[in-house]
C-alpha cells in the first residue's frame, strides 16, 4: 500500500479502533469461545466495561505456531471491519527451533559475519512459522554478572554491542528499500535504555548512570541497531536516573526520536506502563496513559492502560488525537513493510509447518557458532584429549538436554545434542572409552522446589546423593582423565535471575573436590548463562572449557574442542571477576589519581583492595588456542595526525605451533588527556585471523578521527588535540605492543 493509502486508513477509523492497533495482547484472548474469554482475560487484564473490542487489537504476543497464527488470523480478519491484519511478535531471541548460544557467548566468538548468518536462521524459522516481528537483539551494556540477564547482552564492551546490534539487525529483518524481504521479519532492539545497569545487579533495579556513561558505554548499541534501521524499540523496565524509561520524555522523544532520529515503533516492554504507578511516577492508569504515550511509547503491552484511558484523552485534547494519528500510522507502517495488506500471512499456509526448522544448513551454522563462541580459559597441557584414552565423563551437565538457556522459548530439549551424546558421535574414531556418571544433580533439591515451576525442563535423578558420587568416583578411578560437566542451571540465570553470589552450585563444587581427591587430570567444562566465580575450584583443575549455554548443537561442537577436531578461538566479552566483592568490574575502567604502580604496589594509598587484588581472575578479550600465536613488529607510520587524515599501525602475527587455529587481534586507545576523563583502554577494533601452522601474517589497523570522539560535557561527540597511546594485544591486558601518537590541534 502506498502512504496516501495508509493515511486514508487511518483518517476513516474510529479512535477506539485506533487505539485498538497501540493494544498487545497474548494468544488466549483469542484462542477460545467469547464468553470464556469474557470471564477470563479480558476481566483479568482489567478492560473497562464496553470499553474495548478485541477486533480492534494491532498485534499479539508470543503465539509462536503456525497453525495457530494462522488460525487466529483468519478468524479475525473475517470479524475486521477494515481488514487491518494482526501483527505477531514473539520472544525469539537467540533461536526459534535451531538455538544458537547465548548472545554473551556468541559476541565471545567476535565473529559478527557468522552472527549475521545466525540473525537470517532465526529469520527464516520465524517467517516460516507465521512471525512477524522478534524481541531481538538485546543490546543492553552489561558489567555485572550477578545480573540474570547479561545471558542476553553481548557484553561490556560498546564496540562488540555495536557490531552484534548491526549484525542481528541486518540479519533479522533483510532490509530491501522499506520492504522486509521474504524470509525475513523485523526486529525489535531493547530496552531502551541501559536496563543491565541495575543497582546492585538486582532485576529491575534502579539504573543511575552519569552523562557521559550513559553516552559513551550504554547509548551506543541502540544506535547502532537504529542506525540499521531497526523496526521496533522495546522501551526498559527500569528507571534511568529516577524516571521510568517508559514515560521518560527526555529518553524516548528526545534521544530517541530526535536525536538517534528513530521513526519506527516504540513499543512497552510486558505491563511497563501500567507499573508506571508501581513505580511511584504517577497516581493511577489515566495518568501512565498520558505520560506514556505523550513520551511517544506506541504500543501498550499486555495491559488495559492504553484501551481503557487513551480514547478519552484523546477526545479531550486535539495534541493527543494527532500523536494518536502518527502512532496508529506507524503500526500500519510496520504491517505495510512486512506485505500484510496484500498477504496477511506472509506465505502461511492453512497447514504449513516451517520446514526450514533444524535443517542441516541451519543446525551447521549453530554449531560453528557454538565452537567459535566457547572460550578456553585454562589449560595445563591436557586439552586437546589424545586418542586412546579412558575418559569419565561426570557432572549433571553430561547428557542435559535444557542446556539451551533461559530465553529458548520455543527450542526443544529434545533437540539438543548433549555433551554425552557428542562424545558418543566421535568416540569411535578417537578411539577414547567413554564412561558417564551424573555424580550429582544440577541443583540441591530445595533449590529445585524453588524452581519447580521451571524444574520440569531440567533433568533430575531420583537416586540418592551418595549412589549418584561413587558412581562417578568408580568411573573416575578407573579413567586417565575426568571430563566434569557443571553448571548453573539455565533458571539461575535470566529473567529474575539476579544472584547474589554467582558460583558452581555447592552439590556440584563437593562433587568436584571427591573427584579431586583420586588425584586424576580434570577437565572442567561450565555452562552458565553469566561469568561464574570459579575461584573456588579453579586451581582444582588442568583445563577450563567455558560452554556458556551453547545451543542445540552445544555437545557436537563440545566433542570438536575437546578432541582438536575444532581449535577453541572464543575470547570473552565480559570480564570474569576474581571475587564477588570486585563486582562490577569491566576493563575500561578509569585509571583514579593513584593507580597501583607498579615499582610500588603495595602503595597503601592508591586505588586497591587491602582483600583482593584489582586483577579479574580472566580479562575482557582472554581466550586459549590450542596453538601459539606470537606477536612482534609493532609499527606506527606517523608520529601525529589532523583530523582529515589516519594514522596506520600493524604488527605481525605468527601461528608458532602444529595445529591451525584462529587469533583475535586487538586494537586499543587511550586517551591520555581529556576534559572529561577516558578509560586507561577502549577497544576501537579487533581482526579474526586464521592462521596455519608457522604461518605470519602482517596485521593492519587504520586509526580515524571518528575512533577519538567522545560524547563530552559540551554534549556533542568531538576529539580533543593531544596524546594517544595506542596498544594491539591478544586481550585487554596485553601491554607489550604499545606507541602513540598526537592529535594535531
Ligand atoms: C519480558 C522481557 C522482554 C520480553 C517481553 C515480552 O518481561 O523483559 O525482554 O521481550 O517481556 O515477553
Amino acid at each position: 500500500m502506498k502512504i496516501e493509502a495508509l493515511k486514508d486508513l487511518v483518517a476513516i477509523l474510529s479512535i477506539e479502533e485506533k487505539v485498538g492497533q497501540l493494544v498487545q495482547l497474548t494468544g488466549d484472548f483469542f484462542d477460545s469461545n467469547n464468553d470464556v474469554i469474557e470471564t477470563g482475560p479480558m476481566k483479568k487484564i482489567g478492560f473497562q466495561k464496553n470499553k474495548y473490542e478485541l477486533a480492534h487489537t494491532g498485534s499479539l504476543l508470543n503465539v509462536v505456531d503456525a497453525e495457530e497464527i494462522y488460525k487466529i488470523q483468519k478468524k479475525y480478519l473475517e470479524n475486521s471491519k477494515h481488514k487491518i491484519p494482526l501483527l505477531f511478535m514473539a520472544d525469539i531471541i537467540y533461536g526459534y527451533k535451531t538455538i544458537f548460544p547465548i548472545p554473551l557467548a556468541q559476541s565471545g566468538s567476535w565473529n559478527f559475519p557468522l552472527i549475521e548468518k545466525s540473525a537470517k536462521v532465526i529469520a527464516k524459522e520465524c517467517y516460516d512459522a507465521g512471525i512477524h516481528v522478534t524481541f531481538s537483539p538485546m543490546v543492553d551494556l552489561v558489567r555485572d554478572p550477578r545480573w540474570g540477564r547479561v545471558l542476553e547482552s553481548p557484553g561490556e564492551d560498546p564496540l562488540l554491542a555495536k557490531q552484534y546490534a548491526k549484525s542481528m539487525v541486518r540479519g533479522i529483518q533483510g532490509m530491501q528499500g522499506d520492504q522486509i524481504s521474504e524470509n525475513h521479519i523485523a526486529a525489535c532492539v531493547k530496552h531502551f535504555a541501559a536496563y543491565g545497569a541495575p543497582q546492585a545487579g538486582l532485576e529491575y533495579g534502579a539504573v543511575e548512570l552519569s552523562t557521559d556513561s550513559l553516552q559513551n558505554y550504554y547509548l551506543p548499541s541502540y544506535k547502532a541497531a537504529i542506525d540499521a534501521d531497526v523496526k521496533l524499540v522495546m522501551t526498559a523496565f527500569n528507571t534511568l536516573n529516577g524516571i521510568p524509561c517508559t514515560g521518560n520524555k527526555w529518553l524516548n522523544k528526545d534521544i530517541l526520536r530526535e536525536t538517534f532520529n528513530f521513526t519506527g515503533l516504540l513499543i512497552s516492554d510486558y505491563a511497563a506502563i501500567e507499573e508506571l504507578k508501581i513505580h511511584g511516577f504517577t497516581e493511577n492508569d489515566q495518568e501512565s496513559a498520558q505520560l506514556a504515550f505523550e513520551s511517544s511509547v506506541d504500543i501498550d503491552m499486555k495491559t488495559s492502560v492504553y484501551a481503557n484511558h487513551l480514547p478519552d484523552l484523546a477526545k479531550k485534547d486535539t495534541r493527543i488525537m494527532k500523536l494518536l494519528d502518527e502512532a496508529v500510522l506507524r503500526v500500519l507502517q510496520l504491517k505495510n513493510a512486512l506485505g500484510l495488506f496484500e498477504d496477511p500471512y506472509r506465505g502461511l499456509s492453512e497447514l504449513s509447518n516451517s520446514h526450514s526448522v533444524l535443517s542441516d544448513k541451519h543446525k551447521e551454522v549453530s554449531q560453528t557458532l557454538a565452537e567459535e563462541s566457547i572460550v578456553l580459559l585454562k589449560n595445563k597441557d591436557i586439552l586437546p584429549i589424545d586418542e586412546n584414552k579412558k575418559i569419565a565423563l561426570v557432572g549433571p551437565y553430561v547428557d542435559e538436554p535444557s542446556a539451551l538457556g533461559f530465553w529458548a522459548i520455543t527450542g526443544e530439549t529434545k533437540d539438543t545434542i548433549t555433551l554425552k551424546a557428542g562424545l558418543d558421535s566421535i568416540k569411535e574414531e578417537m578411539k577414547w572409552k567413554v564412561q558417564v556418571a551424573k555424580g550429582s544433580n544440577i541443583l540441591e533439591e530445595s533449590d529445585i522446589e524453588s524452581y519447580a515451576k521451571y524444574a520440569s525442563a531440567m533433568s533430575v535423578d531420583e537416586k540418592p546423593k551418595q549412589q549418584l558420587l561413587e558412581e562417578a568416583i568408580e568411573i573416575a578411578k578407573e579413567s586417565n582423565i575426568v571430563v566434569m560437566c557443571l553448571g548453573e542451571s539455565i533458571y539461575q540465570s535470566g529473567e529474575g535471575g539476579s544472584r547474589t553470589t554467582p558460583v558452581l552450585p555447592d552439590e556440584q563444587v563437593k562433587l568436584l573436590k571427591e573427584i579431586k581427591k583420586l588425584g586424576k587430570q580434570i577437565v572442567l567444562i561450565v555452562y552458565a548463562g553469566r561469568p561464574l566465580i570459579l575461584d573456588n575450584v579453579i586451581d582444582d583443575v588442568s583445563a577450563v572449557l567455558y560452554a556458556w549455554f551453547p545451543g542445540t548443537m552445544g555437545g557436537y561442537a563440545l566433542a570438536n574442542l575437546l578432541s582438536g577436531k575444532v581449535n577453541p578461538s572464543g575470547k570473552l566479552a565480559m570480564t570474569m571477576p576474581r571475587s564477588i566483592g570486585q563486582i562490577p568490574i569491566f576493563y575500561n575502567t578509569y585509571s583514579s589519581g593513584r593507580p597501583i604502580v607498579e615499582n610500588n604496589p603495595n602503595h597503601r594509598f592508591a586505588s586497591r583492595y587491602l582483600d583482593e587484588k584489582n586483577t579479574p581472575l580472566y580479562c575482557f578479550g582472554y581466550g586459549l588456542s590450542y596453538t601459539e600465536f606470537e606477536y612482534s613488529g609493532f609499527e606506527i607510520d606517523k608520529e601525529s595526525m589532523t583530523e582529515q587524515d589516519e594514522i596506520r599501525v600493524s604488527i605481525k602475527v605468527r601461528n608458532v605451533g602444529e595445529k591451525q587455529g584462529k587469533e583475535i587481534v586487538q586494537l586499543y586507545l587511550h586517551d591520555v588527556a581529556a576534559r572529561v576523563v577516558r578509560p586507561i583502554k577502549e577497544l576501537k577494533d579487533f581482526k579474526k585471523i586464521t592462521l596455519n601452522p608457522h604461518e605470519e601474517r602482517r596485521i593492519d589497523f587504520k586509526i580515524t578521527i571518528d575512533m577519538l570522539k567522545y560524547y563530552n560535557s559540551n554534549e556533542e561527540w568531538a576529539s580533543e588535540p593531544g596524546k594517544f597511546e595506542v596498544i594491539i594485544g591478544k586481550d585487554s591486558n596485553d601491554q607489550r605492543f604499545k606507541g602513540s601518537f598526537i592529535l594535531e590541534d
